[in-house]
């Protein structure tokens, strides 16, 4: 089998994936026409031609201003079940979720129409061979009693939801702001995440926050946490998954920061690949997998750890993983 192929069948859980960040603007414009909102674009090409950012900000920028067009339940669902469609066509057999609330409950959708939207596209799309979680993102600029409060509705939602996670922009938004919001979220039973980006002047502070104070099992993004051997060591020894997102960590040049993702994995760090915003950096994982793959000659047993890697550090069973393993 050429590399391609073989990534193709190869089974892969997607642990790092915004649900709002696989709006395609074929799926925006039909929705915008539903719910007769006036876009400014009013083609594809035209949504496409404002694809273009040089940093964390202006990306969220346009990932936040095409969410007006999301507005019914069955808008989320249309949305959710897009995503589903094309995961299993990726061979992915299992998705963990990100979703914003407060980027539509700001816009006055209550949080039960996102969530039942969501979820019964999870449902509909196991007949597809995919199963699927959500995790609900804070988004970290905005308060501390704004999450306190998302939090207290995803609590009426506990069964719909695996986790949470912190999103948006990073600078000045550090883990520690959302400690008690994490707390919270564990002793309810919550399984704990948070992004820490790359070219962020503190991430590094960033990551030991997260893995020393916050007990977080994942970090999105992350990869710069090379720069520190001691948290390499932690992150190893605690089993932490590393989500690194080829496609959007170097904002659509996918080869830029696959060395740490390379690094990572030499030193039995659970590193795994994932798509982020996939409607936004043009690639799908299959085609996450394969930049990295061609461009650092991994072998089939590499590019095999990568997506076990994906499984290990995943929130099914440990039943459901001796599936994978
Ligand atoms: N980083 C921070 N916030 C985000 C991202 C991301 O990669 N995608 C959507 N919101
Ligand atoms: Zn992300």
């Amino acid at each position: 089998l050429d590399t391609r192929t073989f990534i193709k069948y190869l089974p892969k859980a997607e642990l790092h994936l915004h649900i709002e960040g696989t709006l395609e603007p074929e799926l925006q414009l039909k929705l915008a026409k539903r719910n007769h909102i006036q876009l400014k674009q009013s083609t594809v090409e035209e949504i496409k031609q404002t694809y273009h950012y040089h940093d964390l900000p202006s990306f969220l920028e346009v990932y936040y201003s095409a969410l007006s067009v999301l507005q019914t339940e069955q808008d989320f669902y249309d949305l959710a079940f897009s995503y589903l469609t094309k995961a299993a066509q990726n061979n992915i057999r299992h998705a963990e979720i990100f979703f914003d609330p407060q980027a539509h409950t700001s816009r006055g959708i209550p949080f039960k129409t996102i969530v039942n939207g969501l979820y019964r596209a999870i449902v509909d799309a196991r007949a597809l061979n995919i199963d699927a979680g959500l995790i609900m993102c804070f988004l970290r600029d905005y308060s501390k009693e704004s999450a306190r409060k998302t939090l207290k509705e995803a609590i009426n939602y506990k069964d719909k939801i695996l986790g949470v996670g912190l999103d948006s922009d990073e600078h000045n938004n550090p883990p520690l702001k959302f400690v008690r919001q994490f707390e919270d979220a564990a002793a309810v039973g919550f399984h704990l995440t948070t992004h820490c980006d790359l070219d962020q002047k503190n991430s590094i502070e960033h990551i030991r926050q997260a893995l020393e104070l916050m007990d977080v099992e994942r970090l999105d993004h992350g990869t710069n946490i090379v720069e520190d051997p001691d948290l390499v060591q932690l992150a190893a020894h605690r089993k932490i998954g590393i989500t690194s997102c080829p496609h959007s960590n170097s904002l659509g040049n996918p080869v830029m920061k696959g060395k740490e993702v390379i690094e990572l994995l030499n030193k039995g760090v659970k590193v795994s690949i994932n798509s982020d915003d996939p409607a936004y950096f043009g690639g799908y994982i299959n085609d996450s997998y394969n930049a990295i793959a061609q461009k650092f000659h991994l072998t089939k047993a590499q590019i095999i750890q990568l997506a076990k890697n994906s499984f290990e550090t995943s929130w099914i069973s440990q039943q459901a993983k001796t599936l994978y393993l």
